[in-house]
């Protein structure tokens, strides 16, 4: 499909033929952009003409897919089958709430368990398109594991640098999937500058979170499925959990693409939920000051984010959503997370828990209307980081295996 890179900062426009990833005018060195946010990401722009032709074999009766959105076809989708996941209808957090229009999103349904196995997808078809067997990147959790799972069904090397501190689960899924897994002596940003250098100097693709305009492409494809669950209508709301600002730009982009195929009107509002551990993006949205914060500490650890790597985006679309940003506390994803367990059966890691907290703090200010149409995005599955419920739920202790002791646990 033909498309362009446009400079989300500069404005400067590339041509679509290699691989492209930051713009190389405005984005500086991780040194020079230490207090501010960093620049140069780049949006994907696909062809108007094209865009126009699906809004007509939409009126003739064919469903548009996010394939119909990609910019690389992606091979073999059954092999690798990412979205589709469920769109639940909580009864009980209906009626509780008296939101009629609520509805959850589980991504957490997706093949290695998280929203990431969105941006993996397209990544990997990338690689194919250009006959790139590697794919490197940096991560600290779903989106090498997602990463890695894409490798095992395509076949492709992934070369992952992590901080050795990343969370085990999501590192021995990884490992589990066949990936290279590098644990690195530093942060975070040690394994992002690592990453880089390794497709320097060994070539193949990289897959670093806002750094491949793919990994916020892929990300879309969650919107179009919304659209078509919605019986081709976009909802009036959706909260998203924030950290880099990827999934957030992924969101908005899928709904500005359909808006702009005239398959939409009004791209819905869109909530930034982060925590007040782990506010960067919210602060600059909120001060107008596109800068960094001194540290980030929320136990969400996939939201842990002090300086995000699509944080400029991420504040323009907010705005241009006309959506806002909700911070919560803690202790909030956390009763967040063991609500959605007990009162939905749905249970999820805390970062997709900030969602739903961020949900039900503007529903008490009444900051969102009980006749929306509102979607909370459940962005991976709680079963990766079972240390986080131990802190909220305890194990019974044992019985004696016989009636008397039934009896006595039950007061008769
Ligand atoms: C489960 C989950 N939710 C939310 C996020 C936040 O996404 P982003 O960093 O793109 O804002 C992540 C990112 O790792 C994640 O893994």
């Amino acid at each position: 499909m033909k498309f362009k890179y446009v400079c989300n900062d500069c404005g400067k426009e590339y041509g679509s033929s290699d691989i492209m990833y930051r713009c190389p005018v405005c984005s500086g060195t991780p040194e020079d952009s230490k207090d501010e946010m960093q620049k140069g990401n780049l949006i994907t722009v696909l062809d108007s003409d094209y865009l126009a032709s699906l809004k007509t074999s939409s009126i003739n009766g064919k469903d548009v897919t996010p394939s119909d959105f990609f910019p690389y076809p992606v091979p073999d989708i059954a092999s690798y089958p990412v979205g589709n996941t469920p769109l639940i209808k909580p009864k009980r957090l209906i009626s509780e709430t008296g939101y009629t229009g609520l509805l959850l999103k589980n991504d957490g349904a997706n093949p290695s368990g998280s929203f990431k196995d969105r941006a993996s997808q397209l990544v990997a078809a990338q690689a194919v398109h250009f006959g790139e067997n590697t794919i490197a990147l940096a991560s600290t959790g779903n989106a090498g594991s997602a990463m890695a799972c894409a490798g095992a069904a395509y076949g492709l090397d992934i070369i992952l640098f992590v901080p050795e501190t990343a969370p085990k689960a999501k590192l021995l899924q990884s490992v589990l999937y066949g990936a290279k897994v590098i644990p690195v002596k530093g942060t975070y940003d040690d394994a992002f500058a690592l990453s880089i250098e390794y497709t320097k100097l060994f070539g193949g693709i990289n897959r670093n979170t806002a750094f491949n305009p793919m990994t916020i492409e892929g990300k879309k494809s969650v919107s179009i499925e919304l659209y078509n669950q919605l019986g081709r209508k976009a909802p009036d709301v959706v909260y998203v959990p924030v950290g880099d600002g990827v999934i957030y730009s992924g969101v908005y982009k899928g709904f500005f693409d359909l808006k702009e195929a005239g398959l939409i009107e009004k791209i819905p509002k869109i909530i930034c939920a982060q925590s007040k551990k782990s506010n960067a993006i919210s602060k600059a949205w909120r001060t107008g000051e596109l800068t960094t914060i001194a540290s980030a500490s929320t136990r969400a650890d996939s939201i842990s984010v002090a300086s995000p790597a699509n944080g400029r985006m991420a504040v323009r679309y907010i705005n241009e959503s006309e959506g806002w940003a909700t911070e919560i506390s803690d202790e909030a994803i956390l009763s967040a997370q063991l609500e959605l367990a007990k009162s939905a059966g749905v249970f999820i890691e805390p970062a997709a828990a900030a969602a739903w907290g961020a949900f039900r703090k503007d529903a008490e200010e009444k900051k969102i209307s009980k006749d929306d149409s509102i979607i909370v995005l459940l962005t991976g599955t709680g079963f990766k980081d079972l240390a986080a419920v131990e802190t909220t739920v305890t194990i019974p202790s044992s019985i004696e295996p016989t009636v008397e002791a039934v009896k006595k646990l039950f007061n008769t």
